[in-house]
């Protein structure tokens, strides 16, 4: 009991220091309200972190689809064979783009292929795949298939060593039955002998209006002095205009 009341001063000493009456137990409905409170602001907060965090992973999966997205376009045909078909077979493996087929008939014929011993018609190369549109080819000549209006010309190399050489563009038309018409003619003649390995080019053009069957070819006054080494040493060739 005397140990009882001993306690009581100490403890009352302590309080008394700060002149203050000692602070009154918070009534229980103030303390409910108060733990409610704090609750409040807890909850709170942990949903405006949830929030803050739902935002950084939705960012997240936005760049990734973003740079997924990026990627599908080339990855995707290795992915699925089906997707290796039509155009993006041809964007993986890049080919030169189709030739377009021209609008009118065209013809340009590059490798002399026959050349007469004397005189006579070139013949040219046609295998393969040479530019010949709505004209047809047959024997050294082109048959023209429409009427019109054309450019012909013809390019030939040639040994300047004999005393004369002659090329000429000549047409058989059906409305002149067995004779030729001269359309462009080329003519070099030699008074004295030029030195061995000489050698020329000819070049002759011209518009001519041609009709149908009209057959237009190159003609030369001696064969064996053309030269027939590389495709772009000759040509011979027409277009509509
Ligand atoms: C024909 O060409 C050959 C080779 O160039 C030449 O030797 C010959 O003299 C030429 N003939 C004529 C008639 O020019």
């Amino acid at each position: 009991m005397a140990d009882g009341h001993a306690a009581y001063p100490s403890v009352f000493v302590v309080d008394g220091a700060t002149h203050f009456p000692p602070p009154l137990p918070p009534k229980p409905g103030q303390r409910r309200m108060q733990v409610r409170r704090n609750r409040l602001v807890q909850n709170t907060l942990l949903v405006l972190v949830c929030l803050t965090l739902l935002g950084v992973l939705m960012e997240g999966v936005f760049i990734y689809k973003l740079h997924k997205h990026g990627d599908t376009s080339e990855s995707k045909p290795a992915e699925s064979p089906e997707a290796l078909k039509g155009d993006q077979l041809v964007t993986r493996r890049p080919k030169p783009p189709p030739i377009p087929r021209p609008s009118k008939p065209l013809a340009h014929l590059a490798a002399g292929s026959k050349k007469p011993e004397k005189e006579g018609i070139l013949e040219w190369i046609v295998e393969g795949d040479p530019i010949i549109h709505e004209l047809e080819y047959r024997d050294g000549t082109l048959i023209v298939q429409k009427e019109g209006y054309y450019y012909v010309y013809s390019k030939i190399s040639y040994s300047a060593e004999g005393s004369s050489f002659t090329q000429m563009v000549q047409k058989r038309s059906q409305r002149l039955p067995g004779s030729s018409i001269e359309l462009l003619t080329y003519k070099r003649y030699n008074p004295s002998p030029l030195q061995k390995g000489s050698v020329r080019s000819s070049y002759v053009g011209g518009v001519f209006f041609m009709y149908t069957n009209d057959a237009v070819f190159v003609y030369v006054n001696n064969g064996s002095s053309v030269l027939l080494h590389k495709p772009a040493d000759n040509c011979f060739g027409m277009f509509m205009l």
